[in-house]
């Protein structure tokens, strides 16, 4: 049993089943993220924690507690939107005490712990102001510091950062790691950002048409990803996916696939992947941006690094890296290369590809195979 445990959850709205039977046993203390494209359900699982919304069928339960037909207001959880609903005419200080107020929490004690939530979240010389003096920055601290104020037992976000301007949410998406590392409380995020996914989560749920797709570790979810939509979802730019067959030559297999300018690579497995017995099967081929590399960027650790001759469709110098478009299997990848590599558009060019990271999917399932 865990701290937060989703059993068996679904939602229907009259025929229609929004969120498939979900199971999520979440500890105390984690941070899990749900993440998926629009319209994919994590709104509505989250609502259902909070209790906004009500089970269809299955149950929530916090501390071993089912919370069917429990109140929001008596879950003792907190949640934070994205539209931050302060209120205009009362000031920060109000704004953040209003919750313990409604508790019949005494005034000594809400001025406390203001004062508290204030420093820890750097808004102490805001405390006089209305939300409408305040940056789009200032007033999410304003909306985590009413959530954080109550000592909930779960914190529920629900794209806390999809309204700030780009730069801002990187600088809030860490803000908000030091504070999960230093209070350890449990929170449930939704996100649409993978990026917000990774770096944020101890564990990721990601969702796609109402159904868990996968559920796991950050590196799980980027070095396995158990199908091709988590796969193709997960990661930027996306893991490259091409198809291709397996053959086995000296002993060996290996990933062939077509290539741009008409020839074709031969690409060995690692060992023990287990593939010997397959020859002739068709596969997609999932290998990520930085799998695919010029000679120097490969990774030193890998023992399975292969160099293959593959002719250069464009480049893209970003800064640090240097993306490089090619043809393999008919699709064109991308890989990531040194930013100083001497790469030309139209030239054949050795890539080195890196077999170890390589994952393989099923082409009708769309499930990883290996
Ligand atoms: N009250 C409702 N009645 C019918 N359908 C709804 C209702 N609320 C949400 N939906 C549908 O449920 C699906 C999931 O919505 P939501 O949980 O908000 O997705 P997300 O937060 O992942 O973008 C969507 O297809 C949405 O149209
Ligand atoms: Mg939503």
């Amino acid at each position: 049993m865990g701290f937060l445990d989703i059993r068996r959850a679904t939602k229907s709205y009259g025929a229609v089943k929004i969120l498939h039977e979900t199971n999520i046993s979440v500890e105390e203390g984690e941070f899990l993220v749900l993440v998926g494209p629009s319209g994919c359900g994590k709104s509505t699982l989250l609502n259902m924690i909070a209790g906004l919304e009500e089970v269809t069928t299955g149950d929530i339960a916090i501390k071993g507690r089912s919370m069917n037909g429990v109140r929001p207001a008596e879950r003792n959880i907190a949640m934070v939107f994205q539209s931050y609903a302060l209120y205009p005419n009362m000031n920060v200080a109000k704004n953040i005490a209003f919750g313990l107020e409604m508790h019949g929490v005494p005034k000594p004690e809400r001025d406390k712990a203001v004062a508290q939530v204030a420093d820890l979240l750097q808004i102490t010389h805001l405390l006089d102001r209305k939300p409408g003096q305040l940056s789009g920055g200032q007033r999410q601290r304003v909306a985590m510091g009413r959530a954080l104020v109550r000592d909930p037992d779960v914190f529920l976000f629900d794209e806390p950062l999809s309204n700030l301007d780009a730069k801002l949410r990187v600088d809030m998406r860490t803000e908000i790691k030091k504070l999960h590392r230093k209070l350890r409380t449990t929170i449930v995020y939704v996100t649409h950002d993978q990026i917000e996914a990774l770096t944020l989560s101890t564990r990721i749920a990601v969702m796609f048409g109402g159904h868990v797709q996968q559920l796991g570790t950050p590196k799980e979810i980027y070095d396995t990803p158990a199908n091709m939509f988590v796969a193709g979802f997960m990661g930027s730019p996306s893991m490259n996916l091409f198809p291709a067959t397996i053959a086995v030559e000296e002993g060996r297999a290996v990933a062939k696939a077509r290539c741009g300018g008409g020839g074709e690579v031969a690409l060995p497995f690692a060992e023990g992947r287990g593939f010997e017995a397959q020859a002739g099967r068709e596969i997609v081929l999932g290998l990520r941006p930085e799998a695919i590399t010029d000679r120097d960027g490969a990774d030193r650790q890998s023992r399975a690094v292969h160099v293959v001759d593959v002719p250069v469709e464009i480049t893209e110098p970003a800064g640090s890296d240097t993306f490089v478009m090619a043809h393999l299997g008919g699709k064109e990848v991308t890989g990531r290369f040194r930013a100083d590599v001497d790469v030309r558009p139209g030239e054949v060019f050795p890539f080195a590809i890196n077999m170890e990271k390589a994952v393989a999917f099923d082409p009708t399932t769309e499930l990883r195979i290996a």
